[in-house]
Order: structure tokens, then sequence, then C-alpha cells
């Protein structure tokens, strides 16, 4: 997820890289590993750009300091391509005619950068941006018509995209393109302009069209022309003018309260945009299959929800195929490393890819010649330099400390793997399809579970904002996902939660329960599992436990429940991403009640690099 803006004048002005500069300022929560402006000034094309945070690159460039007609500006969080001075955009095609800067993920570039180095074009990067501008360029010569190239250019991508693209040929406009990533036009007196959201534009104007998927078109200082790729209608855009009301803090959260509701409620386009990234890196996947599948030993770990991603992928690789996967927490490397030997692989799994208790249990495990592979949301980050393969989530930027959409992205992607893994082995044809279709609806899925569970984890907040102490409780592959649920309220509501198997109660933990005390169950769409719940759910009710039940839809035990909170019923894979999110909203929705701050909870820091 990065940020890009783009700005279209009637005349030059001495404040265009200013102007960029501010609107990239209220992008960088959008990506902030490297920038660039490009801008058109008396017919030549000026481009500054680099890796590092948008105020150091300004003392370097000096962004602020550039004039111009028009200018597009980017701020990128890397997904193909390290940071790097040569990877930020924006990108100019051969002839340093057109400049692009973009959003999203081109899954098809590969084979498109192919067939334009074999038509001779030169590519500066390593990203999958810089085959739109070279496609472009190729165009151009064919059609001799900016718009057209850029159009039939657009035609031929597949994969998420917001584009914008600037040329010498005709500087007084800004060519846009919309296909599942955001992007927004913003009307000005006599000036237009178009950005990734609203915080961008909200120091120019109030008056913004959301543009729709499909859209492309483009701006001039006084016009807009929008048409629609799939049938060629023009686009009245007066009928999609909105006025804002929100103040520039309320809109870079897009009207969410909180940083951390905003990232539960992005989990469908973090998980699209992180399947989408599965699939173009055909290649990478493949790669870390053949390490698993040579494997001698597999270990997997984290820390804090990273370790619950973990954990599940061990469950499920034992569960779907009795594959011994050994989990273990970061910071207790030190037994497992031992061990480790020439042959064996360590899946380090972290979404900032700097937790020092993960990075020390990689090069334990380097030191007795495992192999390492990382999976981080962060490209480039430590964890993912120090190892030998990685694959990113695609989350986008995580500013809430408590980790809920880089979660679900990292099940995924450990499933993915999962699926891959067994594809030629250990599954049925039947399993390994239904496995499949279920991994590509998880967006669908989640998007339904929030919907379930906004409702229901606001009602329940006010039942247990006055709790001490409550139970997560679940079996098999749902206890990583009862833990995570025992860790968000513990973390920022306060509220001293524990999650074991829930077998395990009449063992003890069970002496605790008196009338009122609060037992989640996570059930599985397992029916086995789900017949031996029920007696876990008995057991506390008995005692006077309020019980409250995250299941799947149309499950028996619906009714043996004080509470329940339906979630889609789907293929048991699929549990982390259907059952978390009602458990990430009920610890929200609890500390807000109990008047925390959710983004900034107390004694805890997003990225732990100490050990
Ligand atoms: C989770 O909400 C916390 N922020 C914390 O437990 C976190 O998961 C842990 O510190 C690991 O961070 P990482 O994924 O960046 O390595």
């Amino acid at each position: 997820m990065c940020g890009i803006i783009g700005i279209c004048l009637a005349a030059r002005w001495n404040g265009l890289g200013e102007a960029l500069y501010r609107g990239l300022q209220r992008l960088e929560y959008r990506g902030y590993d490297s920038a660039g402006i490009a801008v058109v000034d008396e017919k030549k094309l000026v481009v500054l750009k680099g890796k590092g945070r948008l105020q150091q690159l300004e003392q370097k460039l000096g962004f602020t300091k550039v004039s111009g007609v028009v200018g597009v500006g980017h701020t990128r969080w890397a997904t193909h391509g390290a940071p790097s001075d040569e990877n930020a955009h924006p990108h100019l095609d051969c002839s340093g005619r057109f400049a692009i800067v973009h959003n999203g993920i081109i899954e098809n570039y590969y084979e498109l950068k192919e067939q334009l180095l074999e038509k001779g074009h030169v590519f500066r990067s390593e990203t999958d941006t810089e085959v739109v501008v070279h496609l472009v360029e190729e165009l151009y010569e064919i059609y001799k018509d900016v718009y057209t190239a850029f159009k039939e250019a657009v035609k031929k991508l597949k994969g998420a995209y917001a584009l914008l693209l600037i040329s010498v040929i005709e500087p007084d406009k800004i060519f846009f393109a919309k296909k599942d990533s955001p992007l927004v036009l913003g009307l000005g007196d006599g000036y237009n302009l178009v950005a990734s959201d609203i915080p961008a534009l909200l120091d120019h104007t109030r008056r913004v069209v959301v543009l729709r998927d499909y859209w492309v078109g483009y701006i001039t200082p006084r016009k807009v022309y929008i048409e629609d790729l799939l049938t060629g209608s023009r686009i009245d855009y007066a009928n999609y003018v909105r006025i804002v009301e929100w103040s520039i803090e309320e809109a870079s959260k897009e009207g969410y309260e909180h940083y951390m509701l905003k990232e539960i409620h992005e989990q469908p386009r973090a998980l699209s945009q992180t399947l989408a990234g599965l699939r173009s890196d055909k290649s990478l996947a493949e790669e870390v299959v053949r390490v698993l599948r040579e494997a001698a030993t597999i270990y997997v770990t984290g820390a804090g929800t990273s370790y619950h991603a973990a954990e599940f992928f061990a469950l499920s690789a034992r569960t779907l195929a009795g594959i011994p996967v050994f989990p273990f927490i970061a910071s207790e490397y030190e037994a497992f490393a031992t061990s480790a030997k020439e042959g064996d692989v360590l899946i380090a799994v972290s979404q900032s890819g700097e937790t020092m208790d993960v990075l020390k249990a990689v090069r334990s495990f380097k030191k007795q010649g495992a192999k390492i592979v990382a999976i981080s949301n962060v490209i480039d980050s430590a964890i993912p330099r120090e190892s030998d393969l990685a694959i990113y989530t695609r989350a986008g930027p995580e500013i809430g400390v408590a980790a809920t959409k880089t979660f679900t992205t990292q099940v995924l992607t450990l499933s993915w793997i999962l699926m891959e893994l067994l594809s030629s082995e250990g599954l049925s044809r039947d399993e390994l399809k239904e496995l499949k279709e279920s991994l590509e609806s998880s967006a669908k899925l989640v998007e339904e579970s929030i919907r379930r569970g906004e409702k229901a984890s606001c009602e329940l907040a006010n039942v247990l904002a006055s709790a001490k102490s409550m139970y997560y409780l679940s079996r098999s592959i749902g206890v990583p996902v009862a833990k995570e649920g025992a860790l968000k309220i513990k973390e920022v509501a306060y509220i001293h939660a524990e999650a074991y198997p829930a077998g395990e109660s009449k063992h003890g933990p069970i002496a605790l329960i008196e009338p009122g005390f609060p037992v989640v169950f996570v059930v599985p769409a397992i029916p086995r599992l789900e017949k031996l719940i029920a007696g876990n759910i008995e057991e506390m009710k008995s005692r006077g436990a309020f019980t409250i039940g995250v299941i799947p839809q149309e499950s028996a035990l619906a009714s043996l429940f004080d509470y329940v909170i339906e979630v889609p019923r789907s293929h048991w894979i699929i549990t982390p991403i259907t059952h978390t999110p009602p458990l990430q909203l009920l610890a929200y929705y609890v500390a807000v009640k109990r008047g925390a701050d959710p983004d900034k909870p107390r004694n805890l820091a997003k990225t732990v690099t100490v050990e």
C-alpha cells in the first residue's frame, strides 16, 4: 500500500513541489520506505526520488524548491523490489517523456516485462510498476496519442492499480486509472488534483469524486474526463461529486475513530492484496515449497500474534497431512536451536521483520546450518534480509500497536504455502480444490465475519467492560485463535485473559469459575470438535460461567451459549480468518468502553527490537 498524488495547474507555480510534499506527508501512513516526485516544468520532466523517509529526502533533494505546471508524487510501501533509489517512484520510460506513479500490484508484470525486454526496452528498477510506463511508450509509437496509449496499456494489466501518468508531450494533463486500489479526484477552482485518499486533498479542496473500479481518464486544470474501461462509456463525474466534512486527522483514519478499528476493517483488502502477491510471485512460492519439501525438520517461530499464526501453521500441517512441524515461541529459541542442523528449515514469522527475539532465533538456527524462510509485512526489514527466502504479506503499514490485519494475512500466506506443499502429496483432488476455494474466498469471508461481529461485540462490550478476568477456550486448530483473542483483550483493554485447550479445564483452571465469569469459546467448523466442545461448554455453564460462542453458522452448539457470534461456515483452514475479527472487535470495543486508547496501549511498542 503506497500513497500517490497528482496536481494539475493552469500556470507555472513555484509552490508545486511544496504542495506535492505536503500531500505526501498526509499519505505517509500508507508507506514510508522511499518517495519521489516528478513535475513538468518548461516542457522538461524533473524527477527527484530516493530511498528513505520523506523528511530526510526533503533535506537531501529539496522537493519543496521545485516549480512546474503539473506534477505527481509517491510515498512507497515496497511490494516488488526492496526499498532503493532505483525502485523508488516515479518511474520513467526509455525516452524520458513519460513518468508514472502506482499503488497496487501488477500480477502479470513478469510476462509483460519479458515482451518489452525483447523489444529492446531498458529497465532501471525491479518494480512491477515500471512495466506500465514502458508499455505506454511502446503504444504511443503506434497511436501517437498519450491518452489512447495509456488506456490501451491499462487494458493489458492484471491485478490492482491506481496509476498516475504525466508527459512532456501533453504537460497540461494527468492521466489516471483505478482498479482495486483507492483513488480520489479533488476539484479545485482553476486547478484539479488526484490522490490515493481524501486527507491529501483537504489542504486544497473539499469537493471530491471517489473513483470506481475500471474508471480511466485524465484531469486538466479545468476539465475532468472519465470513461469506463470495460464499456467505453463516458462517465458524467458531476453525479459523483461529494463535499467532505471530515478534519484531516479524521480523514487519515478514513472516518474511523482509531487506526485499530480501521485496520480491522481493512482486512478484506489486505487479504486480496496478499493473495494477489502470492499469485504473482509464483516462482518464489515454488522455491519455498521445494525447500520445505526437502527439509529434514521444519520449525516455525514468531512472537506474540505472529507466534499464533506460526502455531496455527504447525497444527494445520499435522492435521491436514501429518507433517511434523515444530512451533516455538521465539524468545525460547535456545532449546530448539541446539537440535537444529544442516537440512532443517526454520520459518520465521514477523510483521515488522525487526523483532529481536525472532532475529536471535534466525541467527542461531543459521549458525546450525538450517535454512531460513521469512514471512514478513515489511520488505527488506532485518529478518527477511538475513533469511534465505522471504515471502511478504501485503497488509500495508499497520499503525495500531495491536496486530490485526497482519495476523490474518500471515495465516493466509502460511496456509497458501501449506496448500502448495500438499498439492502433490497427502490430499485428494477434491480436498485440494476445497482448500484452494476457501483460501481464495478469504476476503469475502472476512468481510462477512466483520459485519456479523461488529454489532455483537459492541453489545458484549457493555457486559465485559467490568470483567477482571476471562478465559478463551478452543480445541485443536482453534487454540491459536483463542490465544489471539486473549492477547488482544489483554493488550488493548487490560483485562487478564487466559487461553488454553478446553480439555484442560477440569485439570485445574475450572477452579476459577464462579457465576458470571466470562468464557469465550472459539468453535472451528469441524463436527468432531463441535461434539467435544459441547461437553466443555456444559462444564463451564454448570458452574455459572457466562459463555460466549464464536461459532460457524448453523452450528448445533448455538443454543448452549449465553451469547453467540455466528461467523461464515467454511473449511477449517480458514478458522483464524473467520473467527478472529469478532475477537479483535470485542477487544477494541471493550477497550473503548473502559476509556483506553486502543492505538497506543500502555507499556507496549509496535515493534520490540530488544531481547
Ligand atoms: C500483537 O498485537 C503485538 N503487537 C505483539 O504481540 C506482536 O505481535 C509481537 O511483538 C511480534 O511482532 P512482529 O510480528 O512485528 O514480529
